[in-house]
Protein backbone atom coordinates (compact mmCIF):
# COMPACT_ATOMS: atom_id res chain seq x y z
CA UNK A 1 0.00 0.00 0.00
CA UNK A 2 1.42 3.86 -0.78
CA UNK A 3 1.97 5.19 2.52
CA UNK A 4 0.87 8.59 0.78
CA UNK A 5 -2.50 10.23 -0.57
CA UNK A 6 -2.76 12.98 -3.19
CA UNK A 7 -5.24 15.77 -3.14
CA UNK A 8 -5.34 17.73 -6.04
CA UNK A 9 -6.74 21.21 -5.65
CA UNK A 10 -7.35 23.36 -8.57
CA UNK A 11 -4.48 21.56 -10.35
CA UNK A 12 -1.91 21.32 -7.79
CA UNK A 13 -1.32 18.09 -6.17
CA UNK A 14 -0.57 17.73 -2.12
CA UNK A 15 0.52 14.73 -0.70
CA UNK A 16 0.00 13.79 2.52
CA UNK A 17 0.98 10.52 5.14
CA UNK A 18 -1.27 7.69 5.67
CA UNK A 19 -0.73 6.26 8.83
CA UNK A 20 -2.04 2.59 9.83
CA UNK A 21 -2.84 1.56 13.45
CA UNK A 22 -2.36 -1.81 15.08
CA UNK A 23 -5.50 -3.26 13.42
CA UNK A 24 -4.50 -2.06 10.06
CA UNK A 25 -6.99 1.08 10.30
CA UNK A 26 -5.65 3.86 8.01
CA UNK A 27 -6.04 7.40 8.47
CA UNK A 28 -4.74 10.46 5.80
CA UNK A 29 -2.61 12.56 8.63
CA UNK A 30 -4.25 15.95 7.55
CA UNK A 31 -2.12 17.72 9.82
CA UNK A 32 -0.35 20.19 7.41
CA UNK A 33 -3.46 20.45 4.88
CA UNK A 34 -4.38 23.89 5.55
CA UNK A 35 -0.64 25.15 5.77
CA UNK A 36 0.19 22.85 2.22
CA UNK A 37 -3.22 23.95 0.34
CA UNK A 38 -3.38 27.69 1.70
CA UNK A 39 -6.47 27.62 3.40
CA UNK A 40 -8.25 24.37 2.45
CA UNK A 41 -9.73 22.38 5.11
CA UNK A 42 -12.32 18.92 5.09
CA UNK A 43 -15.25 19.11 6.55
CA UNK A 44 -17.33 15.95 7.86
CA UNK A 45 -20.70 16.92 9.94
CA UNK A 46 -20.76 14.77 12.86
CA UNK A 47 -17.33 13.55 12.41
CA UNK A 48 -18.95 10.72 10.96
CA UNK A 49 -15.28 9.80 8.65
CA UNK A 50 -12.88 11.92 10.46
CA UNK A 51 -10.25 10.57 13.54
CA UNK A 52 -9.81 12.54 16.64
CA UNK A 53 -7.02 10.79 17.94
CA UNK A 54 -5.23 7.76 18.01
CA UNK A 55 -6.02 5.77 21.30
CA UNK A 56 -4.86 2.44 22.20
CA UNK A 57 -8.18 2.11 24.77
CA UNK A 58 -10.61 0.44 22.89
CA UNK A 59 -11.01 -1.42 19.42
CA UNK A 60 -14.24 -1.62 18.00
CA UNK A 61 -14.94 -2.93 13.98
CA UNK A 62 -18.71 -1.90 12.87
CA UNK A 63 -18.74 -4.37 10.27
CA UNK A 64 -17.61 -7.78 11.96
CA UNK A 65 -19.41 -6.30 15.19
CA UNK A 66 -16.22 -6.43 17.32
CA UNK A 67 -15.56 -4.74 20.84
CA UNK A 68 -12.50 -4.78 22.64
CA UNK A 69 -10.95 -3.37 25.72
CA UNK A 70 -7.21 -2.81 25.45
CA UNK A 71 -7.39 -5.80 23.00
CA UNK A 72 -9.57 -8.04 25.52
CA UNK A 73 -12.90 -9.44 23.91
CA UNK A 74 -15.98 -7.92 25.19
CA UNK A 75 -17.08 -11.38 25.52
CA UNK A 76 -14.31 -12.54 27.75
CA UNK A 77 -14.38 -9.60 29.83
CA UNK A 78 -18.24 -9.71 30.11
CA UNK A 79 -17.82 -13.72 31.19
CA UNK A 80 -14.46 -13.88 33.32
CA UNK A 81 -13.75 -10.47 34.79
CA UNK A 82 -15.59 -8.06 37.19
CA UNK A 83 -16.39 -4.56 36.38
CA UNK A 84 -13.20 -3.13 38.94
CA UNK A 85 -11.10 -5.08 37.07
CA UNK A 86 -12.22 -3.84 33.71
CA UNK A 87 -11.75 -0.92 34.85
CA UNK A 88 -8.64 -0.98 36.26
CA UNK A 89 -7.49 -2.79 32.82
CA UNK A 90 -9.43 0.52 30.62
CA UNK A 91 -7.66 2.93 32.80
CA UNK A 92 -3.95 1.26 33.37
CA UNK A 93 -4.29 -0.66 30.37
CA UNK A 94 -3.02 -3.93 31.97
CA UNK A 95 -5.35 -6.59 33.60
CA UNK A 96 -4.26 -5.96 37.68
CA UNK A 97 -2.53 -8.55 39.50
CA UNK A 98 -4.84 -9.79 42.58
CA UNK A 99 -2.10 -7.30 44.92
CA UNK A 100 -3.06 -4.42 42.31
CA UNK A 101 -6.40 -5.59 42.15
CA UNK A 102 -6.85 -5.76 46.11
CA UNK A 103 -5.40 -2.43 46.23
CA UNK A 104 -7.87 -0.71 43.64
CA UNK A 105 -10.57 -1.87 45.65
CA UNK A 106 -9.53 -0.91 48.88
CA UNK A 107 -8.17 2.67 47.90
CA UNK A 108 -11.87 2.97 46.21
CA UNK A 109 -13.78 1.75 49.18
CA UNK A 110 -11.41 4.64 51.30
CA UNK A 111 -12.59 7.12 48.90
CA UNK A 112 -16.35 6.17 49.27
CA UNK A 113 -17.61 8.85 51.75
CA UNK A 114 -18.93 12.14 49.89
CA UNK A 115 -18.92 15.70 51.93
CA UNK A 116 -22.12 15.85 53.93
CA UNK A 117 -22.72 19.61 52.67
CA UNK A 118 -22.99 17.59 49.36
CA UNK A 119 -26.32 16.14 50.56
CA UNK A 120 -27.61 20.01 50.96
CA UNK A 121 -27.38 20.13 47.24
CA UNK A 122 -28.90 16.87 46.64
CA UNK A 123 -31.92 17.99 49.18
CA UNK A 124 -32.27 21.17 47.10
CA UNK A 125 -33.30 19.35 43.42
CA UNK A 126 -36.93 19.00 43.54
CA UNK A 127 -37.99 15.08 43.22
CA UNK A 128 -39.39 15.79 39.41
CA UNK A 129 -35.48 16.21 38.30
CA UNK A 130 -34.17 14.56 35.91
CA UNK A 131 -31.83 11.91 37.13
CA UNK A 132 -29.28 13.22 34.64
CA UNK A 133 -29.49 16.29 35.06
CA UNK A 134 -29.14 15.90 39.19
CA UNK A 135 -25.99 13.99 39.00
CA UNK A 136 -24.20 15.88 36.16
CA UNK A 137 -24.39 18.98 38.80
CA UNK A 138 -23.46 16.60 41.62
CA UNK A 139 -20.53 15.39 40.05
CA UNK A 140 -19.37 19.12 38.63
CA UNK A 141 -20.05 20.28 42.75
CA UNK A 142 -17.38 17.03 43.34
CA UNK A 143 -15.05 20.00 42.16
CA UNK A 144 -16.04 22.49 44.66
CA UNK A 145 -15.02 19.72 47.49
CA UNK A 146 -12.00 18.50 45.64
CA UNK A 147 -10.64 22.15 44.89
CA UNK A 148 -6.92 20.50 44.01
CA UNK A 149 -6.99 19.88 39.95
CA UNK A 150 -5.33 16.86 39.18
CA UNK A 151 -1.60 17.12 38.12
CA UNK A 152 -1.62 14.28 35.38
CA UNK A 153 2.20 14.32 35.55
CA UNK A 154 2.21 12.94 38.84
CA UNK A 155 1.24 9.37 38.86
CA UNK A 156 -0.07 9.32 42.27
CA UNK A 157 -2.08 12.66 42.11
CA UNK A 158 -3.81 10.42 38.66
CA UNK A 159 -4.03 7.65 40.93
CA UNK A 160 -5.77 9.77 43.94
CA UNK A 161 -8.26 11.23 41.69
CA UNK A 162 -9.29 8.30 40.04
CA UNK A 163 -9.98 6.31 43.06
CA UNK A 164 -11.61 8.95 44.75
CA UNK A 165 -14.56 9.28 41.81
CA UNK A 166 -14.84 5.47 41.56
CA UNK A 167 -15.76 5.81 44.60
CA UNK A 168 -17.60 8.72 45.40
CA UNK A 169 -19.88 8.87 42.13
CA UNK A 170 -22.14 5.13 42.90
CA UNK A 171 -23.19 7.20 46.23
CA UNK A 172 -23.85 10.29 44.00
CA UNK A 173 -25.64 7.83 41.91
CA UNK A 174 -27.42 6.06 44.77
CA UNK A 175 -28.73 9.71 46.52
CA UNK A 176 -30.02 10.53 43.42
CA UNK A 177 -31.98 7.86 43.26
CA UNK A 178 -32.97 7.89 46.60
CA UNK A 179 -33.45 11.55 46.23
CA UNK A 180 -36.47 11.06 44.00
CA UNK A 181 -38.45 8.06 46.24
CA UNK A 182 -38.22 10.50 49.62
CA UNK A 183 -35.68 7.81 50.74
CA UNK A 184 -32.70 8.98 53.61
CA UNK A 185 -29.38 8.98 51.74
CA UNK A 186 -27.23 5.84 52.38
CA UNK A 187 -23.82 5.07 52.70
CA UNK A 188 -24.03 1.61 51.92
CA UNK A 189 -21.28 -0.53 53.86
CA UNK A 190 -17.94 -1.19 53.05
CA UNK A 191 -17.40 -4.60 53.62
CA UNK A 192 -19.42 -5.34 50.45
CA UNK A 193 -18.02 -5.40 46.91
CA UNK A 194 -18.03 -2.77 44.28
CA UNK A 195 -21.54 -3.69 43.12
CA UNK A 196 -23.11 -5.44 45.92
CA UNK A 197 -22.62 -1.94 47.38
CA UNK A 198 -24.33 0.10 44.59
CA UNK A 199 -27.05 -1.98 45.35
CA UNK A 200 -27.46 -1.76 48.96
CA UNK A 201 -27.16 2.35 48.49
CA UNK A 202 -29.70 2.34 45.90
CA UNK A 203 -32.20 -0.61 47.18
CA UNK A 204 -31.93 -0.46 50.92
CA UNK A 205 -34.95 0.09 53.32
CA UNK A 206 -34.53 2.21 56.50
CA UNK A 207 -36.31 -0.15 58.38
CA UNK A 208 -35.13 -3.94 57.24
CA UNK A 209 -32.01 -5.46 56.27
CA UNK A 210 -30.94 -5.32 52.57
CA UNK A 211 -30.72 -9.05 51.20
CA UNK A 212 -28.34 -9.43 48.61
CA UNK A 213 -29.62 -10.88 45.46
CA UNK A 214 -26.69 -12.99 43.55
CA UNK A 215 -28.75 -12.70 40.04
CA UNK A 216 -29.46 -8.79 40.12
CA UNK A 217 -25.36 -8.58 41.72
CA UNK A 218 -24.08 -10.63 38.25
CA UNK A 219 -26.82 -9.08 35.81
CA UNK A 220 -25.27 -5.19 36.90
CA UNK A 221 -21.94 -6.24 36.97
CA UNK A 222 -22.01 -7.82 33.70
CA UNK A 223 -24.17 -4.42 32.14
CA UNK A 224 -21.39 -2.04 33.55
CA UNK A 225 -18.64 -3.96 31.84
CA UNK A 226 -20.79 -3.73 28.74
CA UNK A 227 -20.82 -0.25 28.83
CA UNK A 228 -17.78 0.61 30.45
CA UNK A 229 -15.82 2.16 27.09
CA UNK A 230 -17.23 2.76 23.08
CA UNK A 231 -13.83 4.39 21.68
CA UNK A 232 -14.65 7.81 20.39
CA UNK A 233 -18.50 8.12 20.95
CA UNK A 234 -20.32 11.24 21.50
CA UNK A 235 -20.22 11.44 25.34
CA UNK A 236 -16.57 10.42 25.40
CA UNK A 237 -15.66 13.13 22.60
CA UNK A 238 -16.96 15.51 24.58
CA UNK A 239 -15.05 14.39 27.83
CA UNK A 240 -12.05 14.46 25.64
CA UNK A 241 -12.63 17.74 24.28
CA UNK A 242 -13.11 19.35 27.64
CA UNK A 243 -9.98 17.84 29.30
CA UNK A 244 -8.04 19.15 26.06
CA UNK A 245 -8.39 22.56 27.61
CA UNK A 246 -6.89 21.32 30.72
CA UNK A 247 -10.41 21.87 32.62
CA UNK A 248 -10.68 19.16 35.72
CA UNK A 249 -11.65 15.75 35.55
CA UNK A 250 -14.57 16.15 37.37
CA UNK A 251 -15.34 18.98 35.34
CA UNK A 252 -14.70 17.28 31.84
CA UNK A 253 -16.87 14.14 33.30
CA UNK A 254 -19.68 16.04 34.61
CA UNK A 255 -20.05 17.42 30.69
CA UNK A 256 -19.76 13.99 28.94
CA UNK A 257 -22.73 13.14 32.03
CA UNK A 258 -24.85 15.80 29.91
CA UNK A 259 -23.69 14.76 26.19
CA UNK A 260 -25.21 11.12 27.15
CA UNK A 261 -28.36 12.55 28.17
CA UNK A 262 -29.35 13.38 24.50
CA UNK A 263 -31.70 10.46 23.38
CA UNK A 264 -29.42 9.37 20.30
CA UNK A 265 -26.85 8.88 22.58
CA UNK A 266 -27.38 7.20 26.26
CA UNK A 267 -30.73 8.70 26.69
CA UNK A 268 -31.81 6.39 23.76
CA UNK A 269 -32.24 3.57 26.93
CA UNK A 270 -35.06 5.14 28.87
CA UNK A 271 -36.67 6.07 25.02
CA UNK A 272 -36.90 2.36 24.51
CA UNK A 273 -38.66 1.64 27.49
CA UNK A 274 -41.19 4.50 26.51
CA UNK A 275 -41.44 3.21 23.40
CA UNK A 276 -41.71 -0.37 24.20
CA UNK A 277 -44.88 0.95 26.83
CA UNK A 278 -46.20 2.71 24.15
CA UNK A 279 -46.46 -0.10 22.35
CA UNK A 280 -47.80 -2.31 24.65
CA UNK A 281 -50.21 0.21 25.47
CA UNK A 282 -51.48 0.78 22.11
CA UNK A 283 -52.04 -3.25 21.37
CA UNK A 284 -48.77 -3.96 20.81
CA UNK A 285 -49.18 -2.98 17.28
CA UNK A 286 -45.24 -3.09 16.38
CA UNK A 287 -46.21 -2.94 12.67
CA UNK A 288 -47.33 0.62 13.26
CA UNK A 289 -44.63 1.54 15.19
CA UNK A 290 -42.84 0.18 12.54
CA UNK A 291 -43.95 1.99 9.70
CA UNK A 292 -43.72 5.53 11.59
CA UNK A 293 -39.96 4.44 12.19
CA UNK A 294 -39.66 4.08 8.08
CA UNK A 295 -42.10 7.28 7.22
CA UNK A 296 -39.98 10.13 6.39
CA UNK A 297 -42.62 12.69 7.41
CA UNK A 298 -42.52 11.19 11.24
CA UNK A 299 -39.88 11.98 13.43
CA UNK A 300 -40.43 8.77 15.15
CA UNK A 301 -37.18 6.53 15.17
CA UNK A 302 -36.99 2.96 16.16
CA UNK A 303 -35.13 3.64 19.52
CA UNK A 304 -32.18 1.29 20.35
CA UNK A 305 -31.85 0.39 16.28
CA UNK A 306 -29.04 1.96 14.22
CA UNK A 307 -25.56 3.22 15.29
CA UNK A 308 -23.17 5.73 13.90
CA UNK A 309 -20.93 2.51 13.61
CA UNK A 310 -22.08 -1.29 14.14
CA UNK A 311 -23.41 -1.70 10.96
CA UNK A 312 -23.77 -5.51 12.25
CA UNK A 313 -25.25 -6.54 15.32
CA UNK A 314 -23.86 -4.66 18.75
CA UNK A 315 -22.01 -7.23 19.98
CA UNK A 316 -22.94 -5.99 23.40
CA UNK A 317 -26.46 -6.41 22.54
CA UNK A 318 -25.99 -10.31 21.84
CA UNK A 319 -24.82 -10.44 25.25
CA UNK A 320 -27.60 -8.15 27.21
CA UNK A 321 -30.07 -10.14 25.18
CA UNK A 322 -28.99 -13.21 26.71
CA UNK A 323 -28.93 -11.75 29.84
CA UNK A 324 -32.19 -10.42 30.04
CA UNK A 325 -33.94 -13.36 29.30
CA UNK A 326 -31.32 -15.20 32.38
CA UNK A 327 -32.39 -12.29 34.48
CA UNK A 328 -35.83 -12.51 34.23
CA UNK A 329 -35.99 -16.14 34.17
CA UNK A 330 -33.98 -16.53 37.46
CA UNK A 331 -36.36 -13.60 38.77
CA UNK A 332 -39.77 -15.40 37.60
CA UNK A 333 -40.62 -11.89 36.08
CA UNK A 334 -42.88 -11.88 33.25
CA UNK A 335 -42.27 -9.02 31.09
CA UNK A 336 -44.61 -8.23 28.64
CA UNK A 337 -42.29 -5.40 27.02
CA UNK A 338 -39.76 -8.17 26.38
CA UNK A 339 -42.47 -9.73 23.95
CA UNK A 340 -42.62 -6.59 22.52
CA UNK A 341 -39.40 -5.69 22.17
CA UNK A 342 -38.08 -9.43 20.64
CA UNK A 343 -40.84 -9.19 18.53
CA UNK A 344 -39.86 -5.86 16.89
CA UNK A 345 -36.57 -6.96 16.76
CA UNK A 346 -37.51 -9.57 14.90
CA UNK A 347 -39.39 -7.82 12.33
CA UNK A 348 -36.88 -5.22 12.02
CA UNK A 349 -34.32 -7.79 11.04
CA UNK A 350 -36.83 -9.05 8.18
CA UNK A 351 -37.80 -5.74 6.84
CA UNK A 352 -35.76 -4.30 3.84
CA UNK A 353 -35.84 -0.03 5.33
CA UNK A 354 -33.68 -2.06 8.40
CA UNK A 355 -32.04 -4.10 6.42
CA UNK A 356 -31.18 -2.14 3.43
CA UNK A 357 -29.53 0.52 6.38
CA UNK A 358 -28.25 -1.90 8.11
CA UNK A 359 -29.64 -1.15 11.78
CA UNK A 360 -29.39 -3.44 14.04
CA UNK A 361 -30.27 -3.60 17.96
CA UNK A 362 -27.85 -1.73 20.42
CA UNK A 363 -26.69 -1.71 23.13
CA UNK A 364 -29.90 0.36 24.69
CA UNK A 365 -32.30 -1.73 23.15
CA UNK A 366 -32.47 -4.77 25.76
CA UNK A 367 -30.45 -3.38 28.90
CA UNK A 368 -33.65 -1.07 30.08
CA UNK A 369 -35.35 -4.59 30.15
CA UNK A 370 -33.03 -5.54 32.76
CA UNK A 371 -33.36 -2.42 34.55
CA UNK A 372 -36.78 -2.63 35.11
CA UNK A 373 -36.81 -5.95 36.28
CA UNK A 374 -34.12 -4.94 38.83
CA UNK A 375 -36.17 -2.52 40.16
CA UNK A 376 -34.51 0.76 38.67
CA UNK A 377 -37.03 3.34 37.49
CA UNK A 378 -36.98 4.34 33.58
CA UNK A 379 -35.66 7.88 34.09
CA UNK A 380 -32.57 6.41 35.90
CA UNK A 381 -31.99 3.97 33.26
CA UNK A 382 -29.13 6.80 31.71
CA UNK A 383 -27.50 7.11 34.88
CA UNK A 384 -26.64 3.20 35.04
CA UNK A 385 -25.14 4.18 31.88
CA UNK A 386 -23.12 6.88 32.92
CA UNK A 387 -22.25 4.51 36.01
CA UNK A 388 -20.95 2.12 33.64
CA UNK A 389 -18.90 4.20 31.17
CA UNK A 390 -17.60 6.16 33.73
CA UNK A 391 -13.92 4.11 33.96
CA UNK A 392 -13.88 4.55 30.32
CA UNK A 393 -14.35 8.15 30.16
CA UNK A 394 -11.40 8.58 32.84
CA UNK A 395 -9.21 6.28 30.58
CA UNK A 396 -9.77 8.44 27.43
CA UNK A 397 -9.41 11.56 29.01
CA UNK A 398 -6.15 10.66 31.12
CA UNK A 399 -4.95 9.12 27.50
CA UNK A 400 -5.47 12.46 26.03
CA UNK A 401 -3.80 14.36 28.58
CA UNK A 402 -0.73 12.10 28.84
CA UNK A 403 -0.06 11.82 25.24
CA UNK A 404 -0.17 16.05 26.06
CA UNK A 405 -3.34 16.05 22.65
CA UNK A 406 -3.70 20.21 21.74
CA UNK A 407 -6.56 21.80 22.81
CA UNK A 408 -9.89 20.97 20.10
CA UNK A 409 -10.83 23.50 18.30
CA UNK A 410 -12.21 22.69 15.25
CA UNK A 411 -13.01 24.97 12.05
CA UNK A 412 -15.36 25.60 10.17
CA UNK A 413 -16.95 26.91 6.34
CA UNK A 414 -18.36 30.55 7.51
CA UNK A 415 -21.69 30.95 4.94
CA UNK A 416 -23.34 34.04 6.71
CA UNK A 417 -23.45 37.48 5.38
CA UNK A 418 -20.50 39.11 3.97
CA UNK A 419 -19.32 42.43 5.32
CA UNK A 420 -21.92 45.47 5.54
CA UNK A 421 -22.20 48.84 7.24
CA UNK A 422 -23.46 49.62 10.43
CA UNK A 423 -27.17 51.28 9.83
CA UNK A 424 -28.17 53.14 12.59
CA UNK A 425 -31.26 52.16 14.19
CA UNK A 426 -33.52 54.82 13.12
CA UNK A 427 -32.61 54.56 9.51
CA UNK A 428 -33.25 50.54 9.60
C1 LIG B 1 -25.35 4.75 21.84
O1 LIG B 1 -21.37 6.09 19.24
C2 LIG B 1 -21.47 5.16 20.18
O2 LIG B 1 -20.63 4.31 20.30
C3 LIG B 1 -22.70 5.28 21.07
C4 LIG B 1 -22.92 4.10 22.01
C5 LIG B 1 -21.86 4.04 23.11
O3 LIG B 1 -21.64 2.97 23.66
O4 LIG B 1 -21.32 5.15 23.47
O5 LIG B 1 -22.91 2.88 21.30
C6 LIG B 1 -24.28 4.23 22.74
O6 LIG B 1 -25.54 5.93 21.78
C7 LIG B 1 -26.10 3.76 20.95
C8 LIG B 1 -27.13 4.47 20.02
C9 LIG B 1 -28.39 4.78 20.83
N1 LIG B 1 -29.31 5.61 20.03
C10 LIG B 1 -30.49 5.13 19.57
O7 LIG B 1 -30.85 3.96 19.68
C11 LIG B 1 -31.37 6.18 18.90
C12 LIG B 1 -31.93 5.61 17.59
N2 LIG B 1 -30.81 5.45 16.65
C13 LIG B 1 -30.57 6.55 15.79
O8 LIG B 1 -31.06 7.80 16.05
C14 LIG B 1 -29.32 6.44 14.92
O9 LIG B 1 -29.26 5.16 14.46
C15 LIG B 1 -28.00 6.84 15.56
C16 LIG B 1 -28.07 8.22 16.10
C17 LIG B 1 -27.62 5.89 16.63
C18 LIG B 1 -26.94 6.80 14.46
O10 LIG B 1 -27.30 7.73 13.53
P1 LIG B 1 -26.35 8.05 12.25
O11 LIG B 1 -25.16 7.17 12.22
O12 LIG B 1 -26.13 9.53 12.24
O13 LIG B 1 -27.23 7.55 11.07
P2 LIG B 1 -28.26 8.45 10.31
O14 LIG B 1 -29.05 9.24 11.29
O15 LIG B 1 -27.52 9.16 9.22
O16 LIG B 1 -29.26 7.33 9.66
C19 LIG B 1 -28.94 6.67 8.43
C20 LIG B 1 -30.30 6.25 7.88
C21 LIG B 1 -31.29 7.42 7.78
O17 LIG B 1 -32.23 7.10 6.79
P3 LIG B 1 -31.99 7.71 5.26
O18 LIG B 1 -31.84 9.21 5.43
O19 LIG B 1 -30.71 7.03 4.77
O20 LIG B 1 -33.24 7.30 4.50
O21 LIG B 1 -30.90 5.30 8.78
C22 LIG B 1 -32.10 5.86 9.30
C23 LIG B 1 -32.01 7.34 9.11
O22 LIG B 1 -33.33 7.92 9.02
N3 LIG B 1 -32.12 5.49 10.73
C24 LIG B 1 -33.22 5.10 11.40
C25 LIG B 1 -32.76 4.82 12.70
N4 LIG B 1 -31.45 5.03 12.79
C26 LIG B 1 -31.04 5.46 11.57
N5 LIG B 1 -34.51 4.99 11.01
C27 LIG B 1 -35.38 4.55 11.96
N6 LIG B 1 -35.03 4.23 13.23
C28 LIG B 1 -33.74 4.36 13.63
N7 LIG B 1 -33.40 4.05 14.87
Amino acid sequence: MANTATIEINGEKHEFPLIEGTEKEVAIDITNLRTATKGVITIDPGYKNTGSCESGVTFLDGEQGILRYRGYSIEELAEKADFLEVAYLLIFGELPTKEQNDKFHEDIKAEAVVDEDVKKIVESFPKSAHPMGVIASLTSALTAFNPSSVNVDSEEDMYRAIVKILGKFPVLVAWTLRKKQGLPLDYGDDSLGYVENILKMMFKKPNKEYTQNKVLVNALDKLLILHADHEQNCSTSTVRIVGSSHAGLFASLSAGISALWGPLHGGANQAVLEMLEAIKNDGGDTKKYMAKAKDKNDPFRLMGFGHRVYKNFDPRARIIKKAADEVLGDLGVQDPILDIAKGLEKEALEDAYFVDRKLYPNVDFYSGIIYRAMGIPTDMFTVMFALGRLPGWIAQWREMRLRKEPIGRPRQIYIGATERKFVPVDER
